[in-house]
């Protein structure tokens, strides 16, 4: 069976290794930080194809697939290392401000509906009903009945059991290059030494495109965008479901806290919390929700999101025998994770690539598509002044 080095600890890098270990695999881990750090702990765990993917037909197609596959992944990964990872299919509401916002609902309740999102407008007294902690002047909203959250710093412990449990080695390291002849890939090399590995997987977030060692013709195009999140201390019943506002999102946890993110910055690799960042986002939130206005802000965090040129993330073989690349899910590597493994773990298997990651290939050439509940997001991102 191949013997597999699997490059970042992340949501992506551990489902792959948890996978690849459940088919017989021999698996090893390395990362410079402790395993499901990074954008895997800032995340939000929001599992929401309709209201985050790009209007990208076959990016949508692969969220939804591995939105379908999260029951059975979160079980087995549940089974397997004792943790609830708090997976929730309660819809996500988006609310409206203003007849403006209103309109641009419409026009996105139609496409997530073209595109199997099961997805209803609602009026003022609808939007309160279900949600009555938000402001009593919203215009209305669409709810998404079809779309979950993952407590993503819970599934990163759970994944983390899993592959354990499963023999799956862990190798923390303060530097990494791949090793490879002209013809294949050898291994990584480390402080440690040289690891051999017939197969080599990136899957090192939004530093996929920096990994030492790899030749230029193999190279991936992948740069960090960060997201700058904070939580307020809220009973869980105050906000029931997912909220978006704009561009900003409200996910209320079963802890007593409510993420409100995130921004959505290019300043490389900077994950620093800035003062605007904290005021664009507690502006956004107390806008669409005032009451919270009373309420304590426990935690300020940022992650920084693995982007590539196109939108689409990079899932698949390289020109490079043997270096694999499974990175740039941008804003949807927590959901993203399972189909990501299911595929990848296949490929190194059979050696084909299913067709699902197809569209995906680290060697392509492709042009961006938007979405129109995420219109602006673009735009947003802005250099740190
Ligand atoms: N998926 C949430 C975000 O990127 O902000």
């Amino acid at each position: 069976m191949a013997d597999v080095a699997v490059v970042g600890a992340g949501l992506i890098g551990l489902s792959i290794a948890n996978e690849l270990a459940a088919r017989g695999a021999d698996v090893t881990v390395f990362d410079r930080d402790e395993p499901a750090r990074a954008a895997s702990w800032a995340g939000a765990g929001m599992l929401a194809p309709f209201s985050e993917a790009t209007a990208d037909s076959d990016l949508l197609a692969l969220c939804r697939r591995s939105l379908e596959a999260y029951p059975a992944f979160v079980a087995d990964v549940q089974e397997r290392s004792g943790v609830d990872v708090r997976l929730r299919f309660d819809g996500t509401l988006h609310a409206a401000l203003d007849e403006a916002d209103l309109g641009r609902l419409g026009v996105a309740a139609a496409s997530a509906r073209a595109n199997g999102g099961d997805a209803m407008l609602l009026d003022r007294a609808e939007v309160l009903e279900r949600e009555p902690f938000l402001a009593k002047h919203v215009a209305g909203g669409l709810f998404v009945a079809n779309e979950a959250q993952v407590d993503n710093r819970r599934l990163g412990r759970a994944l983390v059991g899993a592959a354990r449990a499963r023999g799956v080695r862990f190798e923390r390291v303060a530097q990494l290059a791949l090793a490879c002849d002209a013809r294949r890939v050898r291994g990584v090399r480390t402080p440690q030494g040289f690891a051999a590995a017939s197969t080599v997987v990136n899957a090192a977030g939004a530093w996929a495109g920096a990994l030492d060692g790899v030749p230029e013709h193999a190279r991936v195009a992948v740069r960090p965008v960060a997201g700058e999140m904070l939580a307020i201390a809220l009973p869980p019943s105050a906000i029931h479901a997912l909220v978006w506002f704009g561009h900003r999102y409200l996910v209320p946890r079963d802890d007593a806290r409510l993420l409100v993110g995130a921004t959505v910055v290019e300043r490389g690799f900077d994950a620093r919390v800035t003062a605007a960042g904290v005021h664009d986002l507690l502006d956004a939130a107390l806008a669409v929700a005032p009451a919270l206005a009373s309420f304590a802000v426990v935690e300020t965090w940022a992650g920084l999101r693995p982007a590539t040129p196109d939108g689409r993330p990079y899932i698949g073989p390289t020109a490079l025998e043997g270096y694999v690349v499974a990175s740039g899910h941008y804003r949807n590597g927590i959901l993203l994770a399972p189909e990501t493994a299911h595929a990848i773990a296949e490929l190194i298997v059979s050696g084909r690539v299913p067709a699902s990651i197809a569209p995906f290939a680290p060697g392509r050439v492709g042009s961006m598509k938007s979405n129109p509940l995420r219109e602006g997001a673009a735009a947003a991102a802005k250099p740190a002044e």
